[in-house]
């Protein structure tokens, strides 16, 4: 199988940090973001990756490719560590790129992978989007989608100020956390959500998907939206995971996933804990 990760949209939210950078390469702790989802994609036992870019993405390429001169400088310093954790980005799957050439929405950006990916189911992670879990989380969606067979998208129960800006899931309850979806809703006003089921970003899309792409018309923000083609498939399902999600296009979000991510870290924690503490009682 093959996975695509979008990762041409702007990044406003997150301005100026994003003037001139990719949201994808902004740091989690101690990685770009968009190394956490390429490892969930290689955790998840795939190793093809095509990423969609735009203007101004390519660090993302830089940062996957080898890097002669800092290799050599690193190792000609013996600082063999860092030489290892720099060869093992470049080595960690084979990495394609194609841009999308207008913004003109998710839907749109997954049209420009229709020749890479070809008449097979492949997975979508958005390059904005990461998660933490014990089993990956497009692991538990491709366990999802060997059962059912359908699209399978992972989704979230939503509090109330976040609906509007997520794709919401009407659908009916198969087994414990799976659905079958009846309706996808775009970024509904609150009061037309069918529920607070969320599209959190990730999905295992079957192929005909990029025929529904090609039949929509311009949905929310006048965009190309991959909810409403998701929308035409028959069989879509919808499944709750064992896990964190974390926005990073959201400045929030993006601080809780750092604290979380260097909480992981058994020499980094109690440092991180002892700052937290003296913050608290500062405040
Ligand atoms: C996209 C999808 C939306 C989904 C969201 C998750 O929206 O269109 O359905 O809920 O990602 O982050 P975007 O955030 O690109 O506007």
């Amino acid at each position: 199988m093959k996975a695509v990760i979008p990762a041409a949209g702007l990044g406003t939210r997150f301005l100026p940090a994003t003037k001139a950078q990719p949201k994808e390469m902004l740091p989690v702790f101690n990685k770009p973001t968009i190394q956490y989802v390429v490892e969930e994609v290689v955790n998840s036992g795939i190793d093809d990756i095509l990423i969609i870019t735009g203007k101004g993405k390519r660090t993302i390429e830089d940062h996957f490719d080898k890097s002669f001169e800092l290799e050599y400088r690193l190792e000609k310093k013996g600082k063999t560590e860092y030489l290892k954790e720099v060869q093992s980005i470049s080595n960690m799957a084979d990495i394609c790129y194609v841009r999308q050439k207008k913004q003109n929405g998710l839907g749109d950006a997954i049209s420009c992978a229709e020749k890479h990916v070809g008449d097979e189911p492949f997975a979508v992670l958005l390059g904005d989007t990461i998660t933490y879990s014990k089993t990956p989380c497009t692991k538990q969606l491709l366990d999802v989608y060997e059962k059912y067979g359908g699209s399978t998208i992972a989704i979230e129960r939503l509090p109330q100020e976040k609906i509007e800006r997520y794709g919401i899931v009407d659908g009916t309850l198969m087994e414990d956390n799976i659905y079958k979806v009846d309706n996808l809703v775009e970024k509904p006003k609150l009061e037309d959500a069918p529920s607070n089921l969320g599209i959190t970003g990730r999905y295992i899309l079957t192929p005909d998907i990029f025929d529904k792409l090609k039949e929509i018309d311009a949905g929310v923000g006048g965009e190309i939206q991959l909810t409403d083609a998701i929308n035409e498939q028959d069989n879509v399902y919808a499944t709750t995971f064992e896990g964190t999600i974390y926005d990073i296009g959201n400045t929030m979000e993006w601080l809780k996933s750092s604290i979380d991510m260097a909480l992981t870290y058994d020499d980094v924690r109690p440092e991180i804990i002892e700052h937290m503490k003296n913050k608290i009682n500062e405040y």
